[in-house]
């Protein structure tokens, strides 16, 4: 028989457990971030449960764009021995069909492989890309900007075109979680973490930096923002359901 809905508060170390399995993540140490994380939220941590037993899962958050909202799914696993049976897939169509229901409509996720998801209405919008940064000058003399004006920035990019991902509250809760160094340019900033520029506004310049850098995010984004392009690392694809262009976001938002 099979079950599918969000998990109860007596299941999330199951949940972590099935994550972790198939990650191949430590379980002691995903626990203590586990249900901190800005977005944790039991009503989308999504479980298909085979003759009781969680099978599959998946977790889903919010994200805004300026014509609305959709989510992003994210961690999409299936246990070992029940692989290949279309788990995944039943769980997929379910958390949509719910998600239309509450007028989250359309979706968005990464993916290494596009199989699962084209099966199931989801059409690769864009690549993923790293890219090398041309050498400047030291990062370090440059002014380093508060939320506060990373925001002021970031919301006068966001509010010239509908398809831009918004940030509320919970969101920027979510991007001061993971450590970041943002540095002052002209006209915007650069968003540095753990050596990849994630988000860059308002479009390249001689970048000052001294260490090795690169431009994680997605190909869309480096050609709007004139990224210097040579021979780019292909990294994950951004698939959508029921989206009908290539959102403007920075990797930053990744789920
Ligand atoms: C991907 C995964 C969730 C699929 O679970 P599942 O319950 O077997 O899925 P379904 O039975 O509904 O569909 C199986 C199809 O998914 C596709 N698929 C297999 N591995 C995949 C992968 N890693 N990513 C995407 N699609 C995959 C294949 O088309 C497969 O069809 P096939 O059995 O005819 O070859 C499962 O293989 C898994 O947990 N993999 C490890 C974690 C992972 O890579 N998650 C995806 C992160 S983007």
């Amino acid at each position: 028989m099979i079950e599918i809905r969000t998990i109860g508060p007596h299941e999330a170390d199951e949940f972590l457990r099935v994550l972790c399995e198939v990650f191949e993540l430590d379980f002691a140490r995903a626990r203590g971030v586990f249900q901190r994380e800005p977005f944790f939220d039991l009503n989308r941590k999504w479980a298909l449960f085979l003759n009781g037993r969680m099978a599959s899962v998946l977790t889903t958050v919010p994200v805004t764009f300026g014509d609305g909202p959709s989510i992003g799914i994210a961690g999409v696993a299936t246990q070992r021995a029940w692989r290949g049976q279309g788990l995944a897939g039943q769980l997929i169509e379910e958390v949509m069909r719910v998600a239309a229901d509450q007028g989250e409509g359309r979706a968005l996720l990464f993916a290494k492989d596009e199989q699962l998801y084209s099966k199931h209405g989801f059409r690769t919008l864009d690549r993923v890309i790293t890219q090398q940064l041309p050498k400047g000058l030291s990062l370090n003399d440059n002014k380093l900007l508060t939320i506060d004006e990373v925001k002021h920035h970031y919301d006068r990019w966001a509010e010239s075109d509908l398809h831009t991902l918004r940030r509320d509250e919970q969101r920027w809760h979510f991007w001061s979680w993971n450590a970041k160094s943002v540095f002052s340019i002209p006209g915007g900033y650069v968003c540095v973490e753990l050596g990849r520029v994630r988000e860059l506004l308002p479009a390249y310049q001689t970048l000052p930096v001294s260490d090795p850098l690169e431009f994680y995010g997605l190909t869309s984004m480096a050609k709007e923002l004139r990224i210097p392009m040579a021979n780019p690392t292909p990294d994950t694809y951004l698939m959508g359901r029921n989206f009908d262009y290539i959102p403007r976001m920075f990797l930053s938002d990744q789920f």
